[in-house]
């Protein structure tokens, strides 16, 4: 099986299970000493992937760019847009036709404005572009690499647990604007989940978001805050996504009133639970939590380079991954 461009999360669960059994592979030969490393080297060697950020990123645009370097390819980051020719006039036909005719693989873009990877890639099937789009965070719209590896963070430590008892989880605390939310929301959909929503009702998620959940009927809590006397398996917590809530500045409010503090894990958190946050981490977060090795972001983080390095490898070269024994 081929990926193609990677906008949103509708990918089927015979693709996620092939993404996550792809990204166990890689990691295996990631960690098995460096003739693993060699060989994962060649799956993208002569391919091209372009990196446009127009959006700021410490996360994503690393996880894209090493991404592409372990697995052999030639990467360049473009931070601005206004750094192209788009600066001149260019169109995103002329850049995606120059694209294509370059031979770049894949373009990976982080937006401010939502829709804009669907746009791409709609042009790139129209006029038989080459370039594959993955989508590295549009606006308040999506983020469909971070929640494939949040999952996927999700599935290896629940591990049998996952996809047969509803795990317990909880997300907050700005559902309306969070993409890394709606991406998330839109997978946990497809498995056994137990949702809570934690915000306030102006932070609402956008019903778009839970057709998935409201389409099989299944349950969704949304509250103004914990609920006394319950534990959650996952707490997945974001910060107040200010760049899209000018007008109605509640940051100071939220960082007060949806805190996670080593107190708050401690009365909410089962013990074999995990916190995940997507970054980056504002002052909704105590750093005191660090200590806590239910705090699993870093895991997190390193997941989301394994399975982006899936996910490039099931879009341009699918090839059969040998385990370490067999090198
Ligand atoms: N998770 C995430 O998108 O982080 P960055 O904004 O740092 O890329």
């Amino acid at each position: 099986m081929k990926l193609e461009h990677i906008i949103d999360n509708n990918q089927s669960l015979a693709e996620l299970e092939l993404i996550w059994k792809t990204t166990k592979k890689i990691e295996n030969l990631y960690y098995f000493e460096e003739r693993g490393r060699k060989w994962l080297k060649e799956i993208l060697k002569g391919k091209r992937i372009i990196c446009l950020f127009n959006q700021p990123s410490t996360r994503t645009r690393l996880k894209f760019s090493f991404a592409g370097k372990v697995l052999g390819a030639d990467v360049d980051v473009i931070d601005q847009i206004s750094s192209t020719s788009i600066e001149k006039g260019e169109d995103w036909y002329n850049t995606l036709r120059t694209f294509s005719e370059k031979e770049i693989n894949i373009l990976t873009i982080r937006h401010p404005q939502n829709y804009i990877p669907r746009y791409l890639a709609t042009l790139c099937k129209k006029y038989k572009f080459r370039v594959k789009i993955i989508n590295g965070g549009d606006g308040n719209h999506l983020h469909p690499t971070q929640a494939i590896g949040d999952l996927y963070t999700i599935k290896e430590h629940f591990k049998e647990r996952f996809g047969k008892d509803p795990l317990k989880i909880a997300i907050g605390a700005d559902p309306k604007n969070a993409r890394t939310l709606h991406s998330l929301v839109i997978l946990l959909a497809k498995f056994p989940v137990q949702l809570t929503i934690i915000s306030w009702p102006e932070l609402r998620m956008p019903r778009k978001y839970l057709q998935g959940f409201i389409n099989q009927n299944k349950k969704i809590r949304e509250i103004g805050g914990f609920p006394q006397g319950e534990k959650f398996d996952v707490i997945y917590w974001v910060r107040y996504q200010i760049e899209y809530e000018q007008k109605r500045n509640y940051q100071k409010e939220y960082n007060q009133k949806f805190k996670i503090t080593p107190e708050l894990l401690d009365t909410f958190l089962e013990k074999d639970g995990i916190f995940l946050h997507p970054g980056p981490r504002t002052e909704e977060v105590d750093t005191r939590i660090d200590s806590d090795p239910r705090v699993k972001d870093g895991e997190q983080m390193r997941n989301g380079d394994f399975t982006t390095m899936a996910l490039y490898t099931l879009m341009l070269n699918p090839v059969r991954i040998p385990k370490p024994s067999e090198l």
